[in-house]
């Protein structure tokens, strides 16, 4: 059994007093709830708060990116060793947002992949086909490539943290949920993949989330459903009521 995985990913919202606001009202919601992980990625900006009141307590903190150096020229970004110092333990990688507005590749996505592993973080590395792909039949393909590249030259025992979301780049921010059925084929395109690549038992327990316009009233159909492992959830992760609503779909 893979234990779920409920991902918080707040994107561009919440300053250290709001975070802190956020944590005082959820905590008490979801104390003692053991049966799966919960996770919060705050902005940068507010980890040192995010950590400071969730010690102790049953939820881990998660960066939204991390930079493949561990120091260097190269304004405007973190490390993983700068995450660590910090008390982060996750940290999400690829974001369809990164690859969108901010350049980020395949190629940067695997650097980034292996800077978290390689430093002990537990990376949520994210895949997902825009509308058009889908349109086209290339779901499959996409998701496919960016696996492989984001994978590469990892190897299995490395790799042991690796969690993998599946966010149709559609269904971001749009209330567009993709049903639990095309998330289980896309799953399963994703899990063929991390088969090929890390082998079979490896596989058998990588976590594959799910993020998408998740929200209380839809979490229960998609979280029931044996192949998905978990949520990754934008906007109604925001409201502490909301977000433990679907913590205990
Ligand atoms: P929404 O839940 O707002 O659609 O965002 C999903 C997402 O991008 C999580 O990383």
């Amino acid at each position: 059994m893979r234990k779920k995985l409920i991902a918080a990913n707040w994107k561009m919202y919440k300053t250290p007093e709001e975070t802190r606001a956020f944590f005082r009202d959820f905590l008490p919601l979801v104390s003692g709830h053991d049966r799966d992980e919960i996770v919060v990625c705050p902005p940068y900006i507010d980890l040192t708060a995010a950590v400071e009141v969730t010690k102790n307590s049953n939820v881990a903190v998660g960066a939204q990116n991390v930079h493949w150096k561990n120091e260097g020229a190269f304004t405007g970004e973190i490390s993983a060793l700068m995450l660590l110092s910090v008390g982060v333990t996750h940290v999400i990688v690829g974001h369809s947002e990164r690859r969108q507005y901010f350049g980020e590749t395949d190629d940067t996505v695997n650097l980034r992949l292996k800077a978290a592993l390689e430093s002990g973080l537990t990376p949520i590395c994210c895949v997902g086909e825009v509308l058009e792909e889908r349109e086209a039949g290339l779901t499959d393909d996409v998701l496919r490539r960016q696996c492989v590249r984001a994978f590469h030259a990892i190897s299995a025992k490395k790799a042991a943290k690796l969690v993998v979301a599946y966010e149709p780049v559609w269904a971001i921010g749009t209330g567009k949920t993709a049903t639990p059925e095309i998330v289980a084929e896309a799953h399963a395109v994703i899990r063929r993949e991390a088969t090929e690549v890390f082998g079979e038992d490896f596989a058998a327990q990588l976590r594959i989330l799910y993020g998408g316009s998740v929200k209380p009233e839809n979490a229960s159909a998609l979280m029931e459903k044996e192949e998905i492992d978990g949520a990754l959830v934008g906007g109604a992760s925001l409201d502490a009521k909301s977000f433990a609503a679907i913590v205990k779909y």
